[in-house]
């Protein structure tokens, strides 16, 4: 008999490639949705959509009765640990089995970030849960860059406030292909094993764009910017203070060296070895071009 998995974060970044990553597995999806009006992608997935909000325990029974498997992320933000403590609590009353936790590069309860910390707490709970449990740690995603793909497109130029720091970047699709091989192996396999997932090399912003541009056939420019510079710009594109002050406290780790850093974890768990950045850019190079507006 299928095994049923729960899917938290289901409409977000790395839950839509870990549904894609499952596409044809022997599996039940179920994702829960905090919107009925968010339901429909993913009922064309194949999944069953139950409505829920990880703020609300009480919402949460319906979508985890019958379920073996919760693929658990908890989104950005101070309540954080409030969303793991819901949603393993609800895992424990209704039998699941295993719990995947998506956590973060670093987590600990002395990281240099707040999200590094407030995922090591949730890490510490899913740990002592009474569940199966696997946590992955993955690094920075090359997926951020797509935030900069509108400037990039318009100017050839972006501007980030990570001075020559140099990361271990992986994409999201091998994040989702990691999780995906830990669901559908026997959960004892990966029972107990943290997981820190990074991309094949630790690249600095300048290489990033010099891939970039070669993917995109034109030169491309990384503009570094200081802290006060990017917090306007965020704020002024309305990104919350609590995820400004985030973003600003990585920022300044990996500009002192934080995250450079690369394990052969992903080729370990697939067999082959993670996407680099070119693999990345030239995947999503339709996203970095301005789309040409229809004549009036
Ligand atoms: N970006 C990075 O470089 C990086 C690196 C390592 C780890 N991470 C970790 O990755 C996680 C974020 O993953 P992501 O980028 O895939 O997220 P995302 O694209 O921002 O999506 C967040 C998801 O969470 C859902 N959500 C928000 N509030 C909720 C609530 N109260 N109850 C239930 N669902 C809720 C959203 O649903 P709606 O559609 O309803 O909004 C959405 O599906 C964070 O834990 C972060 O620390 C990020």
């Amino acid at each position: 008999m299928s095994r049923t998995v729960l899917i938290t974060g289901a409409t977000g970044t790395v839950s839509t490639a870990l549904m894609k990553a499952l596409d044809g597995a022997e599996v039940d999806l179920r994702a829960l949705v905090r919107e009925e009006s968010r339901a429909d992608g993913l009922r064309e997935r194949g999944a069953e959509v139950v409505v829920g909000d990880l703020d609300d325990a009480r919402s949460l029974p319906p979508a985890f009765e019958g379920v073996q498997d919760l693929w658990l992320l908890t989104p950005n933000g101070p309540r954080a640990p409030e969303h793991n403590m819901n949603a393993v609590w609800a895992a424990r009353q209704a039998g699941v089995e295993r719990v995947v936790r998506l956590s973060v590069v670093g987590a600990a309860h002395d990281a240099p970030n707040r999200s590094g910390r407030l995922h090591a707490l949730s890490d510490r709970e899913t740990e002592r849960c009474g569940l199966r449990w696997t946590i992955l740690r993955p690094h920075w995603f090359m997926q951020n860059l797509l935030n900069e793909a509108g400037d990039i497109s318009a100017t050839g130029t972006f501007s980030l406030n990570l001075a020559s720091a140099r990361i271990g970047m992986i994409d999201v699709r091998d994040i989702a292909e990691c999780a995906a091989r830990v669901l559908l192996d026997d959960p004892d396999r990966h029972h107990g094993e943290t997981y820190t997932l990074t991309g094949p090399r630790s690249l600095t912003f300048d290489e990033v764009a010099d891939q970039l541009g070669h993917a995109l056939g034109r030169s491309i420019t990384y503009l570094p910017v200081s802290d006060d510079a990017k917090r306007k710009t965020l704020l002024g594109y309305g990104v919350p203070a609590w995820i400004v002050d985030m973003l600003e406290e990585y920022a300044r780790a990996y500009a002192s060296g934080w995250g450079d850093l690369t394990t052969d974890t992903v080729a370990g768990l697939l067999g082959h070895p993670p996407r680099d950045l070119a693999d990345f850019a030239r995947d999503h190079a339709a996203a970095f071009t301005l789309r040409h507006l229809p004549s009036i």
